[in-house]
C-alpha cells in the first residue's frame, strides 16, 4: 500500500520532548488558531497546524496527568474562537480526523465496539466543504438568525448575511420551523468576485476562501457585500417543533432540508452516497479526491457517517466530536511558504509574464518552487513584498499559483516586488497600457526565439538552423518572420554563416521543409496556446489552411480542446499572421494535412479516449518519447493527458525496473483506469503504427 500525500506531509512530525517544549507547542496553536478567529488571517497553513496539534496530542497521550485543563486539544476550535452570547441549541461539534485508509479502519473498529457490532444502517459519505460552520433558525419558514460555531455551546449571531448567501434562502417553500447546520463557503467563482470587490474598494485580497468566509462572517459594516454559499450537513429540532418524521437516516433528513429549499451536500457536485461498508466508503473517498480539483468549492476531506439516526445514538458524542461521524482528509492544496524572487519572462509574442521563486514547499505531493503571477496590476492587486510569506494554491494538474501575502508576518524592511522598467529580454521599451505588459517591440523582440521555434526538430526541422545562425539572419534584416526563411537566398545565407558550404546545406534543408505537414507548418507560425499537440488537432481538423482561415470562433471550438476562452484568441491570431500565411504560400510552403481525411471523425480506435503514457517505452515501442507517443494517441483519434485522473480511459505503463507500480500505476488502479503495457497498445494502434 502507497503512502498517501496527506501522511507523507505529515511522517515528519516535530517531537516535543519535554514539557517546556508541548507547553510552547500548545501555544503557538491556540495562537494560530486566535489570529485566525480574530481576522480570518492564518499564520499557519493547515499541514503545519496539523502537525503540530498530533505532536502535542503524541506528547499528552504518553503524560495523560499532565495535561492541562484547558489544553487547547480539549476545546472546539482550541477555545480560540470568539464565543459570542448566542446559546446553540445543541452543542455544535467538530469532527475528528484520519489521514488514511487505515485511519478510517481503525475509526469503524472503534464504531464497531461502541456499538458492540457492526453498524447495519450504513455509512453517508460526503464532502467535507472547506468554509466556516453555522447553525442557521427556521421559524415559520422564515430565516430569522445565523450562528457562528463559536465554543460550540455558544455562536455568534451574523444575521447580518441574511441575503448574502446561495443555498439558505430567506423564506421556506413551507412554514417549518427548523434548525439547518451546514458550511458557509466561497465557490471558486464567488472568492474570485470578492476579491475584486474588494481590490476595487481598496481592501487585501482574501488569503484564502476559508479565511475569506470567516472574516466576510464576522464584518458587520463592510460597504460592500460579498456572496457565499452554504451546504447542510445536518439538522437540529428547534423549540421543541418536530421536522423530520421519527428515524429518519442522516441521508432522509438531507433530502427533507433540500425540499424545503436549502441547499445540501448531497446537492453539491460531489454529492452524497450511502454505502453499505467502509471498503465501499473509501472508493467513495478515492472517487472524490479524484474529483476535487474540477469542484466548484474547496473541500478539504471527505465525512463519513452512520446513517441510521439510532446507531448514532449509540455510538455517541466526546467532548470535541461526535463518535458517528469522522473525516478523512484530504492533501492540503494550499500552504505558506516565502517569495524569494519574482523573474520576468518574455513570451513568444512579446508578453512579460511574472514567475514567483518559492522556497520549495510540498503541496498535493509535489514539491512546488516556481508559481504563476500573471501579471504586474495582479501583483500590485495582491501586494506582494519580496521576503513576504504568501499562500500558494495548486490542485490536481493546474499551475500553482501566488493567493495572497500573510501580511501579518511581512518581515520589517520588505520592499514591494519591483515591476521592469524596460524589456528583460531586449532591454527596448515596455508598453504598460494593458494589464499584460508586453515589449513594446512585440514579436520583434522575440523573433530569434521565435524562429529558433520554427525551425525545432518538431516543426519545420531546419536542421543546422542553431542559435548565432538565426541571431544573424535576424540582425543582418533578412528575416524579419518565418516566411523569409523559405526567400533566402544562397548569398544571404553565405553571409550570415561565413561559409558558402553550410549555406548550400541549409538551403537543401529549407528545400526539405517546404513538404512538412500542415500541423508543423501552423505550429511554425507560434499561435499561442498552440503547442505540438493542438495545431495537430487543428491541423486534423481542417485539413487545409484556407479551412483554418476561414473557421470563426464557433468553428474553432469544434476542436477538441479548444474552449469559449480560448477559440476566438486562436481565431485572432490566425487572422494577425495573414501577412506571415501569405508570404509561406506564395513560397510555396505545404499547406494540406495528409491524415486529415483518414483520420476524421469516427476514425481511429481511441476515438474519445483520454491516454496517460508513464516510463520507458519498450517492444514496438522501443525508443518512442512522450512527443512520439502523443502523435501516435492523436493520430489514433485519442487524446493525450499529463496525469490519470477520472477522465483519464488507458494508462500505458511500462513495468518499472524495480517491480513496484509507479504512482499512476496506483491511482489508475484505485480509478478502476485501463492499465496495458506498452505492446499491447501498441497491437491496439498497430494500424496507426504501420502508417507511420
Ligand atoms: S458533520 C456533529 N459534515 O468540518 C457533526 N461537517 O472540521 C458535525 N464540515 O465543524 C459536522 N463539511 O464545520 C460535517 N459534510 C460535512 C461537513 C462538515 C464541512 C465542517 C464542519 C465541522 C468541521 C470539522
Amino acid at each position: 500500500m502507497t503512502t498517501s500525500p496527506a501522511v507523507e506531509a505529515l511522517s515528519s512530525l516535530p517531537v516535543l520532548s519535554d514539557r517546556t517544549a508541548y507547553e510552547a507547542a500548545s501555544q503557538r496553536l491556540r495562537e494560530a488558531s486566535r489570529s485566525y478567529y480574530a481576522d480570518g488571517d492564518s499564520a499557519m497553513d493547515d499541514t503545519t497546524y496539523d502537525r503540530l496539534r498530533l505532536a502535542v496530542l503524541a506528547w499528552e497521550s504518553e503524560n495523560p496527568d499532565e495535561v492541562p485543563a484547558d489544553s487547547p486539544t480539549g476545546l472546539v476550535a482550541d477555545g480560540a474562537a470568539p464565543v459570542g452570547d448566542v446559546a446553540h441549541t445543541t452543542r455544535l461539534l467538530s469532527l475528528d480526523n484520519v489521514f488514511d485508509a487505515e485511519g478510517l479502519v481503525a475509526w469503524g473498529a472503534s464504531v464497531q465496539r461502541r456499538l458492540g457490532r457492526a453498524p447495519a444502517g450504513g455509512f453517508s459519505v460526503e464532502p467535507k466543504i472547506d468554509g466556516a460552520a453555522v447553525a442557521a433558525r427556521y421559524r415559520d419558514g422564515r430565516l430569522v438568525q445565523v450562528i457562528t460555531r463559536g465554543d460550540g455551546s455558544h455562536g455568534e449571531d451574523v444575521s447580518h448575511v441574511v441575503g448574502q448567501i446561495d443555498g439558505l434562502p430567506e423564506r421556506l417553500a413551507a412554514p417549518v420551523t427548523v434548525e439547518v447546520r451546514g458550511e458557509v463557503a466561497f465557490t471558486q467563482e464567488q472568492f474570485e468576485t470578492a476579491n475584486e470587490v474588494r481590490t476595487a474598494h481598496g481592501a487585501q485580497v482574501f488569503v484564502n476562501p476559508r479565511n475569506g468566509t470567516a472574516g466576510t462572517l464576522r464584518a458587520k459594516d463592510r460597504p460592500y457585500r460579498l456572496r457565499m454559499t452554504f451546504w447542510a450537513y445536518g439538522v437540529v429540532e428547534l423549540d421543541g417543533v418536530p421536522f423530520l418524521p421519527a428515524g429518519a437516516t442522516h441521508a432522509e433528513a438531507l433530502a427533507a432540508v433540500a425540499t424545503a429549499g436549502v441547499r445540501t451536500t448531497a446537492s453539491s457536485a460531489a454529492g452524497l452516497l450511502v454505502v453499505a461498508d467502509l471498503a465501499e466508503a473509501q472508493a467513495r473517498v478515492d472517487a472524490i479526491t479524484a474529483m476535487r480539483a474540477d469542484l466548484p468549492v474547496g473541500i478539504d476531506g471527505v465525512v463519513i457517517k452512520l446513517n441510521e439516526t439510532a446507531e448514532q445514538e449509540a455510538a455517541g458524542f466526546g467532548t470535541r466530536f461526535p463518535h458517528w461521524a469522522i473525516a478523512v482528509k484530504l492533501p492540503a492544496v494550499e500552504r505558506q511558504t516565502v517569495l524569494q524572487d519574482v523573474v520576468w519572462e518574455v513570451g513568444r509574442t512579446g508578453v512579460l509574464a511574472p514567475t514567483a521563486l518559492l522556497a520549495p514547499v510540498e503541496i498535493d505531493g509535489s514539491t512546488v518552487t516556481r508559481a504563476t503571477l500573471h501579471n504586474p496590476a495582479d501583483i500590485r492587486r495582491r501586494d506582494l513584498h519580496l521576503g513576504d510569506t504568501v499562500t500558494v494554491y495548486k490542485a490536481g494538474d493546474i499551475i500553482p499559483r501566488v493567493q495572497a501575502a500573510v501580511v501579518r508576518l511581512r518581515p520589517a524592511g520588505a520592499t514591494p516586488v519591483p515591476l521592469p522598467e524596460a524589456c528583460p529580454r531586449c532591454g527596448g521599451e515596455i508598453n504598460a497600457t494593458q494589464e499584460r505588459w508586453r515589449c513594446a517591440r512585440g514579436t520583434a523582440c522575440a523573433l530569434p526565439a521565435l524562429i529558433e521555434y520554427a525551425a525545432g526538430r518538431e516543426m519545420l526541422d531546419i536542421d543546422g538552423l542553431g542559435r548565432t545562425y538565426v541571431a544573424a539572419l535576424v540582425e543582418s534584416g533578412d528575416v524579419r518572420d518565418v516566411a523569409d526563411l523559405f526567400t533566402l537566398t544562397i548569398e544571404q545565407l553565405t553571409a550570415a554563416s561565413g561559409s558558402a558550404k553550410r549555406a548550400a546545406k541549409l538551403a537543401e534543408q529549407i528545400e526539405a521543409a517546404r513538404t512538412r505537414p500542415l500541423n508543423r507548418v501552423f505550429c511554425a507560425l507560434g499561435v499561442l496556446g498552440t503547442g505540438r499537440s493542438m495545431s495537430r488537432r487543428i491541423a486534423r481538423h481542417f485539413g487545409t489552411m484556407e479551412a483554418i482561415r476561414g473557421a470563426d470562433a464557433a468553428g474553432m471550438q469544434d476542436v477538441e480542446g479548444i474552449g469559449p476562452e480560448k477559440a476566438p484568441v486562436v481565431v485572432e491570431q490566425v487572422a494577425a499572421l495573414a501577412p506571415v500565411i501569405d508570404k509561406l504560400i506564395a513560397a510555396g510552403v505545404n499547406m494540406t494535412e495528409p491524415e486529415a481525411a483518414s483520420a476524421g471523425p469516427g476514425g481511429g480506435p481511441l476515438e474519445g479516449k483520454v491516454v496517460v503514457v508513464t516510463g520507458r517505452m519498450a517492444g514496438p515501442l522501443d525508443g518512442f518519447g512522450r512527443s512520439e507517443m502523443n502523435a501516435l494517441i492523436e493520430k489514433a483519434g485519442g487524446r493525450a493527458g499529463s496525469s490519470v485522473n477520472a477522465r483519464t480511459s488507458i494508462l500505458v505503463a511500462a513495468p518499472s525496473a524495480n517491480g513496484k507500480p509507479s504512482s499512476k500505476a496506483v491511482k489508475a488502479a484505485e480509478l478502476g483506469v485501463e492499465v496495458l503495457t506498452p505492446e499491447d497498445f501498441a497491437e491496439l494502434v498497430a494500424d496507426q503504427l504501420a502508417s507511420g
